[in-house]
């Protein structure tokens, strides 16, 4: 079977609604779940509750079709479906392992409504081994189907996947769910249960570590005064190391590697594994954060207490309204606590009275109020508005124009010619 399955997809979240509507844009017929009242009432009112680029236009085309409809529970969706897709939240408890209570809730929501033979297929990053817990809670046959797709091109990543990886130890299963992908064209990874799930936190612990590797290379950069965008640049023409991911910056973040990395941490802890290498590269991380903090004081000259300073960018990455585990919000906090009064600017985020994650930050209207009176700013999200400002006014509002890219967004040359004192990240 390759078109025309019926399946249900719970959870209308990052994952969740990419997935339901390239699924329904593959040809099966499609329900999807969400609980939340006001994201289930945007949806039915045809609006996307998410910032991602052509979600809008697929939502719509598969919805006029006949393709997608949208339900308020996961038990509604499940009754008739023959594959049950969880896409629910799996959040970090505190001490870095995974909180599967959505994943259980669900599994036990859904166990009384699931027609026999129907298949329950794992999308919600989880820790190893928990394909087996649903599959006894449903008494399903349950698919581990890891999923990829990235913020900001959740719909191009769900239409045109790298590859498809589904697990499971009935591979005919495995199989059946990796057919509902072929429209895609992307190859397909028949594995067991356990080795899907360890694909998906390979992976993203991977990306992270490529992420690390680059960070503190443009700290050895700087050290010997070299340039990392070439030296990158000179690595990536070998095509066993390629270009992507190797773009240095405030450190990386999001809902999805500080998260897979911890976990995985926790994982190969409680098998009696030490991962050491990836200790490192979480630690690196913060020594990225660090390090952006550090030329913030350098280019203001000194001490921040009772200085203001500009912060470009709140979200973890552009294209995005997502604020979780943002490295943007993690700096512009930090600058809070060395007593700066802190003006920040995104896009996403509306001015006026400061979000819970952004509390003591003045939240502004546009890049250039947000520079008003600043000792320095930051640029911590690499939006493409702030390549066209123009900096001749940026530095006439600001106390002393002095700018820290922790993206290397900007033309140095453009800005020192704009009387700037600017520092990038591993550039000379
Ligand atoms: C990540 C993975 O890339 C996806 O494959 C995966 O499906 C997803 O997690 C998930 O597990 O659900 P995402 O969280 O959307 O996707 O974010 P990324 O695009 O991976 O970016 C992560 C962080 O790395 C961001 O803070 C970003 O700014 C940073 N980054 C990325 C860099 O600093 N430099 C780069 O070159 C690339």
């Amino acid at each position: 079977m390759t078109t025309g399955a019926r399946i249900a997809v719970i959870g209308a979240g990052h994952v969740g609604l990419p997935t339901a509507a390239a699924l329904a844009r593959f040809g099966h017929t499609v329900v999807c779940a969400e609980r939340d009242d006001e994201r289930f009432g945007a949806l039915v009112a045809g609006k996307v509750p998410i910032v991602e680029e052509g979600l809008g236009e697929l939502l719509a085309e598969v919805v006029a079709k006949g393709g997608l409809r949208f339900v308020r529970s996961a038990a509604e969706a499940a009754r008739g479906a023959q594959f049950v897709f969880l896409c629910v939240a799996t959040p970090e408890r505190d001490d870095g392992s995974v909180d599967l209570s959505f994943v259980e809730g669900v599994a036990t929501e859904i166990a009384r409504e699931l027609e026999p033979g129907a298949i329950v297929v794992n999308k919600s990053t989880v820790p190893v081994g928990t394909a087996l817990d649903v599959e006894r809670i449903t008494a399903a046959t349950v698919v581990s189907n890891p999923e990829f797709l990235r913020e900001g091109s959740a719909v191009r990543d769900s239409l045109r996947p790298d590859r498809v990886v589904v697990g499971a130890d009935d591979r005919g299963a495995a199989r059946r769910v990796g057919e509902l992908f072929s429209e895609s064209g992307a190859p397909l990874i028949v594995t067991d249960t356990v080795t899907a799930e360890t694909i998906k936190y390979a992976s993203n612990a991977f990306l992270a570590t490529k992420l690390s590797f680059v960070n503190v290379l443009a700290g050895l950069c700087e050290s010997v005064g070299a340039d990392v965008r070439d030296v990158v640049l000179g690595l990536g023409y070998d095509r066993r190391i390629g270009f992507d991911f190797l773009r240095p910056g405030p450190g990386w973040g999001g809902s999805c590697l500080p998260k897979d990395t911890a976990a995985l941490l926790h994982i190969a802890e409680d098998a009696g594994y030490d991962f050491a290498l990836l200790r490192a590269v979480i630690s690196a991380n913060e020594d990225a954060r660090e390090r952006v903090v550090r030329k913030v004081e350098d280019v203001a000259g000194g001490d921040l207490s009772g200085r203001t300073v500009g912060v470009w960018g709140l979200t973890f990455k552009a294209g995005t309204d997502d604020r979780r585990i943002s490295p943007a919000t993690a700096v512009a906090r930090r600058l809070a606590e060395l007593g700066a009064t802190v003006r920040a600017y995104d896009p996403t985020v509306p001015a006026g009275p400061a979000p819970a994650d952004l509390e003591g930050v003045v939240v502004c209207a546009d890049a250039y109020d947000a520079c008003r009176g600043a000792s320095a700013v930051v640029l911590l999200t690499e939006w493409d508005e702030f390549r066209s400002l123009d900096f001749t006014k940026v530095a006439d509002v600001m106390a002393s124009p002095a700018l820290v890219d922790a993206r290397n967004l900007l033309d140095p040359v453009a800005l020192r010619r704009a009387g700037f004192s600017y520092a990038g990240i591993g550039r000379p």
